[in-house]
């Protein structure tokens, strides 16, 4: 029997355990959810410990811990992995639109449904069911440290400082990441740019308190009034960002880069049909597809102000707020775009209004080097679990520790996604695809055993 044999001959068991894990919902984002991101580590250690991991403990940061566990019997001679990925989830309730309890997976159309399906407990998960199949036929060709956290979806505020602690027991050759996506079923993706992310609260203070707007209104500037002012300056006319510098640190693509990208365009109609959406917004001046990986953006996440209730209340609201963010690109630091917004912002607002933004969360964006040995045996693992060689793509979305790895550990990452743009992450309904599921693990199977083949 070989790794891949035994994968497909335990799928149905492995689909089972995931499921156990799906059911405890591990919500990073609220504190009384605190105990089950515990639980979650403990469910995963317990399984590392089953499987055959070494010193498998589950390490306290500032916040939710990080479950590691290793393998080094592949030896000196042999490679050393980092396997990154993380067991904490999006909030998620039958309210928001859900068919089926969001903790309670179910199968349905070759899908499973449920909240950290694709994002990113079931991706995590081939990982150590590779590895189990591996073991079970013979051990691992390469030596293996797993790093799962528990606050990916709320920044991974502590793990650059946990890193940093523990960068003499995290040495390796390079870091393999199952957390992004594919573009459809049938063409596989190594992804070699992700986004960073400054995100951002703005509180706008008008009068002490609500006043009446009969009263007041026309001589107390309306914070949610002058707060939609504020945010109506963010942007220039051609849909570019107003604040002052903000794209100096910008990367501009190649010639030939944005010559594959076109190739990669996104469809008008595809968006249309996607979204619901009747036409496309942004900078004409580059495609879709450049705007979404390769642009940095500002986005209103959210506002609150005033009256929202049932029926009408003349009210002149004392506060407004607004939670902003901006996606970066390389080589934007985080933490000098906050300080660009906050100055220009200080800048624009008037006498009439205070108005106050504050640093929530940030990371910084990463490209992978695509010329390694590694990547290399990435393509192949591909080309056997897929039947066809992966392409090279961008994405818009965040993983903060992608870039802490490079700059603190000197390694790469590859980024072997599984998940679909459609699998619904962070929505209702969130689904992974039961073949991605089982290609995936015979994918990381290829990869380690491909990996095998190339020393240390
Ligand atoms: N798995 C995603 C990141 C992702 C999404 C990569 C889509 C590629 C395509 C990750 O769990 C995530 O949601 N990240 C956050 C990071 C943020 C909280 C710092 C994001 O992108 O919003
Ligand atoms: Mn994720
Ligand atoms: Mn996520």
């Amino acid at each position: 029997m070989t790794a891949l044999d035994h994968a497909r001959a335990q799928g149905e068991q492995y689909r089972q355990q995931l499921h156990d894990l799906l059911r405890i919902p591990s919500i990073s984002t609220d504190p009384d959810y605190a105990g089950e991101v515990l639980r979650a580590a403990e469910w995963i250690a317990a399984d590392l410990r089953r499987i055959g991991a070494a010193n498998v403990e589950i390490m306290p940061t500032g916040g939710h811990p990080v479950v590691y566990g290793e393998y080094r019997a592949a030896g000196a001679n042999a490679l050393t992995v980092l396997v990154y990925g993380h067991y904490d989830v999006q909030p998620a309730s039958m309210e928001d639109g859900w068919d089926s309890e969001p903790f309670e997976p179910v199968e349905r159309d070759g899908k499973i449904y449920a909240r950290g399906s694709s994002d990113d407990k079931g991706q995590m998960f081939i990982h150590l069911k590779a590895f189990e199949s591996l073991l079970a036929n013979g051990g691992c060709p390469v030596n293996l440290k797993f790093v799962l956290e528990g606050e990916e979806e709320i920044g991974s505020a502590n793990l650059q400082r946990f890193i940093q602690q523990h960068a003499d027991k995290l040495t390796a050759d390079v870091c393999v990441i199952s957390d992004t996506g594919m573009r459809d079923i049938k063409q596989p993706a190594i992804i070699y740019a992700l986004r960073g992310l400054t995100y951002m609260q703005l509180d706008v203070q008008g009068p002490a308190r609500d006043l009446h707007s009969g009263g007041y209104g026309g001589m107390v500037h309306n914070p949610a009034l002058a707060l939609a002012q504020i945010i109506a300056k963010l942007h220039n006319a051609d849909n570019s960002i107003a604040v002052p510098s903000f794209y100096d640190d910008v990367l501009a693509l190649s010639d030939l880069e944005r010559e594959q990208l076109a190739i990669q365009d996104i469809p008008l109609e595809k968006l249309r049909a996607e979204t619901g959406v009747s036409a496309d917004w942004g900078e004409s001046a580059f495609t879709r597809r450049e705007r979404i990986s390769a642009r940095p953006t500002m986005e209103i996440n959210g506002l609150l102000s005033g009256w929202t209730g049932a029926g009408a209340k003349t009210v002149l609201p004392a506060k407004a707020m607004a939670k902003i963010s901006c996606r970066l690109v390389a080589n934007q630091d985080p933490q000098k775009i906050y300080e660009l917004v906050r100055d220009y912002i200080a800048s624009i607002t008037p006498p009439s209004i205070t108005a106050e933004l504050t640093l929530i969360n940030g990371g910084d964006p990463a490209i992978v080097d695509l010329s390694g040995a590694p990547m290399q045996a990435a393509v192949r693992a591909y080309e056997r679990g897929w039947g066809v060689a992966p392409i090279f793509a961008r994405e818009g979305g965040s993983i903060p520790v992608v870039a802490d790895f490079k700059r603190i550990l000197g390694i790469d990452s590859i980024l072997m996604g599984f998940g679909l743009n459609t699998d619904g992450a962070h929505g209702p309904n969130e689904h992974f695809v039961i073949e991605m599921f089982h290609k995936g693990i015979d994918t990381a199977i290829s990869f380690y055993e491909e990996l095998g083949k190339q020393g240390a």
